[in-house]
């Protein structure tokens, strides 16, 4: 047995280390009197919804205003000194005491970005000192289930310096047996994608966005779908049953407000025409999932989306529901969505979101962890999604080494699960 002592908290510490765009971030250190470290690194958005909790930023010259110090004093000067003697094991005990000291509703006091870091790393001090992994901390000897990867392979929209409006174009490799020959299909359709679009569009067009995908010179979301699905053919796999698609529209970056208008694809549309469009595209390609459809105040055009595809596809909210229970609730209520898309740097601490996630299970609605395009070579959200049994995960594409760093995470995690680990396929979704 090992002794209470082991699992109080020694001190908590934290620096500023730099994230996948080179801008500095919170990377915070829980040490425990049993001589463990929980270490965890907060990532960051650049399609942020509005009512994410705030991260915070120094302002001034240094680092363009990115500088994470004033967090950084937070959790040395702050949060250390409340922390200390308390036990890494209780998560929830130790997550309400954060949000009882910053004392706002965003956390905009100590920053999100502080109270994040530490609140993962006390769940990985915690792991650690029982000696177990953290997706079995996490879910015991129910977690089992790897999750299906959308991987946005066509970047767009805030991600990439090209024309497309839509952000994120996916590919969802459903019709497979485990998460390793899934994950080896994406690749090769990775690596299809990338001579077609040399071929059709030239040598500029494998640039690649913020999370690895390609960025090529398109100008409307149908040469981008085009490509998925002739890269998916031409590899060998069947598109729809095999390898299905999915976008994030991230509406809310190409609605005018003041014309209530969307400007996508050379239109200037209203929200029922939006929709009308987004019905042609499912009916010419095999989109099975769509995230953010529509800005993220707009929860009744969701609702009807969501009502007229039922069954056929699934409607994520990520800037509408900010993994924040009370949006959730609202959506719930409204029907707004079928899917949460769970980021914890979104709400800031691991205890709100493990909330966000229950709430969605409970009133059936799937899952899906997800990075941010600012992302740190931290793996915990692979490790969060077969923890919670999400069976979904978006972690972009496999090209740039803080997006591999999880599916080389959920490698590791098929291979130490062996026979029990459960690749859900076209299971993972209500479609
Ligand atoms: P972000 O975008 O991390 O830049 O906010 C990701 C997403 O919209 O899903
Ligand atoms: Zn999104």
């Amino acid at each position: 047995m090992l002794e209470v002592d082991f699992f109080l908290i020694r001190n908590v510490r934290a620096r500023e280390v730099l994230d996948s765009r080179g801008n500095p971030t919170l990377e915070a250190e829980v040490l425990t009197e049993g001589g463990v470290v929980g270490r965890a690194s907060v990532p960051a958005g650049a399609s942020k919804g509005v009512h994410e909790a705030v991260e915070l930023r120094d302002g001034g010259k240094r680092f363009h205003g990115l500088g994470v110090l004033k967090a950084v004093r937070n959790v040395n000067e702050i949060i250390a000194k409340e922390l200390k003697g308390m036990d890494v094991r209780e998560q929830g005990k130790i997550d309400r005491k954060l949000i009882e000291l910053d004392g706002t509703p965003n956390k905009s006091r100590l920053g999100a970005n502080a109270v994040l870091g530490v609140s993962l790393a006390v769940a990985k001090a915690a792991a650690t000192s029982y000696g177990i992994p953290l997706y079995a901390y996490l879910g015991g000897i129910r977690a089992r289930t790897l999750p299906v990867p959308l991987m946005n392979i066509i970047n767009g929209g805030k991600h990439a310096g090209n024309e497309l409006k839509i952000q994120e174009f996916m590919i969802i490799p459903i019709g497979f047996k485990t998460f390793k020959e899934a994950l080896t299909a994406a690749c090769e359709i990775y690596y299809e994608l990338k001579s077609f679009l040399k071929e059709r569009y030239g040598l500029n067009a494998i640039n690649v966005g913020d999370e690895g995908g390609f960025a090529p010179p398109m100008k409307e979301s149908r040469e981008a779908l085009e490509a998925l699905v002739s890269s998916i053919e031409s590899t060998g796999y069947k598109p729809g049953s095999e390898v299905a698609l999915g976008i994030d529209a991230a509406a809310s970056n190409f609605y005018e407000e003041k014309k209530d208008k969307y400007i996508i694809d050379g239109k200037e549309l209203s929200s029922g025409e939006l929709a009308d469009y987004y019905m042609e595209l499912i009916s010419s390609y095999p989109i099975r999932s769509i995230e953010d459809p529509f800005h993220e105040e707009d929860f009744k055009s969701f609702a009807s989306f969501t009502r007229n595809v039922r069954g056929k596809v699934q409607v994520v909210g990520d800037d509408i529901f900010v993994t924040n229970v009370e949006r959730l609730k609202r959506g719930i209520e409204l029907g707004a969505a079928n899917a949460l898309l769970l980021k914890v740097n979104q709400i800031g601490t691991l205890t709100e979101a493990l909330e966000a996630a229950e709430l969605a299970f409970r009133s059936g609605y799937k899952v899906i962890v997800s990075h941010r395009s600012g992302e740190t070579e931290d793996d915990y959200i692979s490790d969060i999604a077969v923890g919670l049994n999400t069976g979904q995960i978006k972690t972009g594409a496999p090209a740039r080494g803080e997006r591999t760093v999880k599916y080389n995470r959920l490698i590791r995690i098929e291979e130490e699960l062996g026979g029990r680990a459960l690749y859900p396929g076209k299971e993972a979704f209500s479609f």
